[in-house]
């Protein structure tokens, strides 16, 4: 069954744990997140990129993507997505991470994701209330849950780069609800996107618990999202430099403080980086097994081979950072 973002925030609010939230770049990886949740009976929150879907649609650009090649991607994404969804024993959920603009938001809508993120944290703060809004108006006929972005978080993930972060605003997170009607919002509280994140993080819960605090007390039930969450396993690391990688300075978010933020209020744990890890070293795995084929990620060579070998995908790296 395919459902939008409430019905998992709502619950996850109430009973007090976070939903992951895992970015998928191609139909086995879909396959992979949809095997690891039926195998843990756990509902799935899959988010399809504003970059990801236009790799899917044909090439992307390294850049934002471009608006036909996102279009075809979302809806080659939403309908495989949908066509798993039927008979899959898990709800899911799909979508739009990182959204940049209200066509991007509207393509995938009208493709048939349930959710979508529209991410104006980087423009001036009555310019992110006007694009939030017009986004939430559309989705909103749908039945399509919205989440906007306030502060910013630091760390680069495709398009997203920011140097610094800046703490989200408790009281500007509450004016922004009002005025969006968002159904979540990704806070700024010291996570970082990418696989770099330093290895002296300290996530800064008083402004998680103190956006929640002023929510509660205006009776506003909206989700609290961190992004940039993943917890950079370093066994992964290891094995893909083992695997003749070399890749350094990685580190992540520690999970005892996932933990804690989930207590104060985080509902939704947003994981890109250990999936392109986890991916990273399944492709350097099937390469040194498979040293004479000639292939291209974009096509189905390597991928053909990673769902062949279906025993690559590891759950550990799967899903291991948030599921308890
Ligand atoms: O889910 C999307 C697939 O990765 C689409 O790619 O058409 O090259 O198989 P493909
Ligand atoms: P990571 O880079 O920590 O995986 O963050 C993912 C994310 O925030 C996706 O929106
Ligand atoms: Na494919
Ligand atoms: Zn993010």
């Amino acid at each position: 069954m395919l459902i939008n973002g409430n019905a998992f925030l709502k619950t996850a609010d109430k009973y007090h744990y976070a939903q992951g939230a895992f970015n998928v770049n191609t139909e086995e990886q879909v396959d992979a997140a949809i095997q690891i949740h039926e195998a843990l009976r756990a509902p799935l929150f899959l988010q399809g990129a504003q970059l990801g879907n236009a790799f899917i649609g044909g090439k992307a650009d390294f850049k934002n993507g471009n608006l036909d090649d996102i279009k075809k991607g979302a809806d080659l994404l939403a309908d495989y997505v949908a066509k798993k969804a039927e008979v899959a024993s898990i709800p899911i959920a799909l979508h739009l991470d990182h959204g940049l603009t209200f066509d991007v938001a509207k393509a995938c809508i009208d493709s048939g994701y349930t959710s979508v993120m529209i991410d104006g944290s980087a423009h001036e703060y009555e310019d992110n209330v006007e694009l939030t809004k017009k986004v939430v108006d559309y989705a909103h006929k749908y039945g399509v849950t919205v989440e906007g972005e306030l502060g910013t978080i630091a760390g680069v993930e495709d398009h997203v780069f920011a140097k610094n972060s800046s703490y989200t605003s408790p009281l500007q997170a509450l004016d922004f609800i009002n005025k969006t009607g968002v159904d979540s919002l990704a806070i700024s509280y010291g996570t970082k996107h990418g696989a770099n994140k330093g290895s002296d993080i300290k996530l800064r819960m008083q402004i998680v618990t103190a956006i929640k605090e002023i929510l509660l007390s205006e009776g506003i039930d909206v989700n609290l999202v961190s992004h940039g969450s993943s917890t950079i396993p370093q066994y992964i690391v290891e094995e893909i430099n083992n695997l003749g990688g070399n890749v350094n300075g990685t580190g992540g978010i520690p999970i005892e403080q996932l933990k804690v933020a989930i207590g104060c209020g985080i509902n939704k744990i947003n994981i890109d980086s250990d999936i392109r890890l986890a991916t990273t070293r399944n492709f350097r795995e099937l390469g040194k097994k498979n040293p004479e084929v000639v292939t291209d990620p974009s096509t189905a060579g390597i991928y053909k081979l990673l769902a062949e070998n279906e025993a690559d995908i590891d759950p550990r790296t799967f899903l291991a950072p948030v599921m308890n």
